[in-house]
């Protein structure tokens, strides 16, 4: 038996599967000070987690889930404000992302992907055959509104996706912006609100009810806590969401995660409560980190930050992973070399960061 799989086989695999890159995190290794990943540093109170062992004996494991969960649906139509039929939810945004590409993507279609932005919406595009068009960002790293607009002018691509705050540079886009590409679409925009919590400027949920294009997705990987539950939405006008209905996986979200999700969802207090606390632990890191003259910090509006020091990335990403903190290497996107992304822990995983980073420095 030939231990390879023959080129000819290989060559059945779709050429846009075959160009891609797998989706991994660079530079993965178990440390104890982790801020790679935007997650939040606060795991469920104990209490939470014992609540949830009693739901968890009344699950039945052996029963599939149903399609889409209808009182986690519930949940978030009251947690959004948003009538009945107008919300998804997925195995985490990732999935979401995904289901728009099958939903809407189709070989050639230009989707407007202003860059640097978080990179599975390229591959998502590629991956169904369209043509990711990319306004570039400006000096400052802000999204290029004016080039946005004139690309959609343009071209009217299919779909336009923003994301606000966006990853990976922090930085919101401001709503009367948003609002601005929104009118100049003829097709769908899609913003992307995984950190929206953060954002002093608020939620673009409300465009929603006054334009049909807009899609909103969210995540509560973030400020809910949940990157280990995988749990996203989606929210959009009905029609929409009846015709993603046909394009989704079913069952992507479990009895687990919808019992998680609903106990976060009666929580909120605590929710509001840490995204407070992360707020400030975050402004906290950036006043420090700016008070070396030789990093250069961007402002955020997220849970993380973005920086360059005079020292090449890569090097110092194993040196502080060495003194066992590790962060993120941005090099990968072309605007971004030389920098690094950090994203804020507690204060002792902060502090841990820092003295790391001033070990390193000198
Ligand atoms: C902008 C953005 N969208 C989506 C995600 C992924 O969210 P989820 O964990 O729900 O798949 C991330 C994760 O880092 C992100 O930064």
């Amino acid at each position: 038996m030939s231990k390879h799989v023959p080129e000819q086989l290989l060559a059945l695999i779709r050429p846009a599967v075959r160009a891609a890159k797998p989706y991994l995190v660079p530079g993965a290794r178990p440390v104890s000070v982790k801020l790679n990943q935007n997650e939040s540093p606060f795991d469920l109170p104990p209490v939470l987690k014992r609540e949830l062992l009693e739901a968890f004996f009344q699950i039945d494991f052996n029963r599939y889930p149903s399609e889409q969960p209808t009182k986690l649906i519930q949940a978030l139509e009251s947690h959004c404000g948003v009538g009945p039929g107008s919300i998804l939810v997925g195995n985490g945004s990732n999935e979401l992302t995904y289901t728009l590409g099958m939903c809407f993507v189709e070989e050639g279609d230009a989707v407007l992907t202003p860059t640097p932005m978080f990179a599975l919406y390229e591959s998502m595009v590629r991956l169904h055959g369209g043509v990711p068009l990319q306004a570039e960002c400006t000096t400052d790293y802000q999204v290029d509104c004016d080039a946005v607009v004139a690309t959609i002018e343009r071209v009217q691509p299919k779909l336009t996706i923003l994301a606000s705050p966006n990853n990976p540079t922090g930085l919101a886009i401001p709503k009367k912006e948003i609002e601005r590409i929104v009118k100049a679409a003829d097709g769908f925009v899609v913003i992307d609100e995984a950190y929206h919590e953060f954002n002093p400027e608020g939620a673009a949920l409300d465009l929603l009810m006054r334009y049909p294009n807009v899609i909103i997705l969210r995540t509560l990987s973030k400020a809910f806590g949940l990157a280990g539950l995988r749990l996203g939405y989606l929210v959009a006008r009905p029609e929409i969401i009846a015709e993603m209905m046909k394009s989704r996986l079913p069952f992507m979200v479990d009895r687990l995660a919808e019992q998680v999700g609903l106990l976060l969802l009666r929580h909120q207090d605590l929710i509001r409560d840490r995204v407070d606390q992360i707020k400030v632990y975050t402004e906290n890191l950036r006043q420090a980190m700016m008070q070396r003259d030789d990093i250069d910090v961007l402002p955020t509006d997220t849970n993380f930050i973005l920086f360059r020091t005079g020292h090449d990335p890569a090097e110092l990403l194993q040196n502080l992973a060495n003194h066992d903190v590790l962060v993120r290497n941005m090099g990968g996107y072309p605007q971004l070399k030389g920098y690094l992304r950090v994203t804020s822990g507690t204060p002792s995983e902060n502090k841990a960061f820092l003295d790391a980073l001033t070990t390193v420095l000198g």
